[in-house]
C-alpha cells in the first residue's frame, strides 16, 4: 500500500516525501510541475506529471500503487492572487480536489489528509487560536480551503471518509542536508525573502508596516519548522489508521514572533547586513496570528521540536545560500515600497 502525495515536488510536499520514506512507507507523487521541481523528487520515488482534476491520470495511479491515503498540498496558495484572480482559486483548489475526491471514493479510498491554513480564520477575535475559533476568511484562498473542509467533513458523514485537515500557520526553514528548501515564484514568503536581501539578491525586504499593536509595531505570526510540519502529517495520518476521529487542526507552535524578530534571527544566523525599508501595511494582514496546538497534540500526540526562529532561519539559510535553480531564480522581482514618501531605510543587524 502507498501513499499518494498531490504537489509533492513543491516546498512542503517535497518534506513530506521524505518523511514519509523515513517512516518506511511507500510513496507516489503526483504533481503537474506548474509550481513544483521535478528534480526535489527522488529519483527512485514514482512520479507522475499530472493535474489532481485529471481523473484517468490519478485513478491508474491509485490502482497501479495500490494507494490507500491521499496527503493532498497540490493547490494555489497566494492570498493575494487570489483575490485578483479567484477563478484560479475556485477552479484549481475547490474544482480540482472535488475530482481528487471523486477519483479517491471511486477507488475505495478513504484516508484523506488536507493542505489548509490559517487563513480560514481570517482576522480573529482573540489569539491563540483554537480550531472551535469562527472561520471567517477574508480573501478566495482562505475560502476555497474552508470550502474544501466542507466538503471534507460532509463525505465523511456520509461516506466514511477519514480526513484531516490540517490548518498551517506560517510554514519555513528547511531539510537544506537533502537539498530541499523554498522555491516559489514568485516569492511572498517573509523569512525567504529576508535571506534574500541578505544575500543581494534583492535590494532590500519591505516591512510591511509597523503600526500594528504589538510590541515592536510589526505583524506576529506562528512560524513553523517545515519538518514539524510534515511530522504532524504522518502523525495526523497515523491517527486516522488507528481509527482517530476526522477533523481540523492547527498546526503552529503557540509562539509568536513579530517581522522584527524575523529579520533579527535571520541577520544573527547569516552574519549580514539585512537592508530594510518600511512600508505601507500589505491589505488583509491582521496584526497577531498564532495557533493553539493543543488539539493535535491531544488527538495524536504531535507538537514541534524544531520550530525555535533561530533554528528556522539557520536551516533556510543552508537552504537559501545554495545557487538558485535556473526554474527558481526570481531575484528580478525587487519589492518596493508603493509610496517613497512612506519609506525609511535602515539595516538591521
Ligand atoms: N511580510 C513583510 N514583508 C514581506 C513579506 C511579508 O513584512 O516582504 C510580513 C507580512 O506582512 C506578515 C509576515 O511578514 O506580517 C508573514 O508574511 P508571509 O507572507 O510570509 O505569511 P502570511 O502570514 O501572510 O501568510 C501565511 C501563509 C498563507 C496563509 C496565511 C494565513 O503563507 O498561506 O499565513 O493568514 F494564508
Amino acid at each position: 500500500m502507498a501513499v499518494l502525495v498531490t504537489g509533492g515536488a513543491g516546498f512542503i510536499g517535497s518534506h513530506m516525501v521524505a518523511c514519509l520514506r523515513d517512516a518506511g512507507r511507500d510513496v507516489v507523487v503526483v504533481d503537474d510541475l506548474s509550481s513544483g521541481h521535478r528534480e526535489v523528487v527522488p529519483s527512485d520515488v514514482p512520479f507522475v506529471p499530472a493535474n489532481v482534476a485529471d481523473r484517468d491520470a490519478i485513478a491508474s495511479v491509485l490502482d497501479q500503487h495500490h494507494v490507500d491515503a491521499i496527503i493532498h498540498f497540490a493547490a494555489r496558495i497566494q492570498v493575494g492572487e487570489s483575490v485578483t484572480l479567484p477563478r484560479l482559486y475556485w477552479t484549481g483548489n475547490v474544482a480540482a480536489t472535488t475530482q481528487l475526491l471523486e477519483t479517491a471514493l471511486d477507488a475505495g479510498v478513504r484516508t484523506f489528509i488536507l493542505s489548509s491554513t490559517a487563513a480560514v480564520y481570517g482576522t480573529p477575535e482573540r489569539v491563540p487560536i483554537a480550531e472551535s475559533a469562527p472561520a471567517r476568511p477574508i480573501n478566495p484562498y482562505g475560502e476555497t480551503k474552508l470550502a474544501i473542509e466542507w466538503m471534507l467533513a460532509s463525505y465523511a458523514r456520509a461516506y466514511g471518509l477519514r480526513y484531516a485537515a490540517l490548518r498551517y500557520f506560517n510554514a519555513a526553514g528547511a531539510d537544506a542536508s537533502r537539498g530541499l528548501g523554498e522555491q516559489h515564484e514568485p516569492e511572498t514568503h517573509l523569512v525567504p525573502l529576508v535571506l534574500d536581501a541578505a544575500l543581494g539578491r534583492r535590494e532590500a525586504l519591505t516591512v510591511f508596516g509597523r503600526d500594528y499593536d504589538t510590541p515592536d509595531g510589526t505583524c506576529i505570526r506562528d512560524y513553523i519548522h517545515v519538518m514539524d510540519l510534515v511530522d504532524a502529517h504522518r502523525a495526523a495520518l497515523e491517527y486516522l489508521e488507528r481509527g482517530g476521529e476526522s477533523g481540523a487542526f492547527n498546526l503552529g507552535t503557540g509562539v509568536g514572533h513579530s517581522v522584527e524578530e524575523v529579520i533579527r534571527a535571520c541577520a544573527a544566523v547569516t552574519g549580514r547586513d539585512i537592508p530594510v525599508v518600511y512600508g505601507p501595511r500589505r491589505e488583509g494582514d491582521p496584526a497577531v496570528l498564532v495557533a493553539s496546538p493543543r488539539l493535535a497534540e491531544e488527538r495524536f500526540g504531535w507538537r514541534a521540536t524544531r520550530s525555535s526562529i533561530e533554528r528556522i532561519a539557520a536551516d533556510a539559510w543552508e537552504a537559501r545560500r545554495r545557487p538558485p535553480s535556473p526554474r527558481a531564480n526570481d531575484a528580478g522581482a525587487v519589492i518596493r515600497s508603493a509610496r517613497p514618501q512612506d519609506e525609511e531605510k535602515a539595516h538591521v543587524r
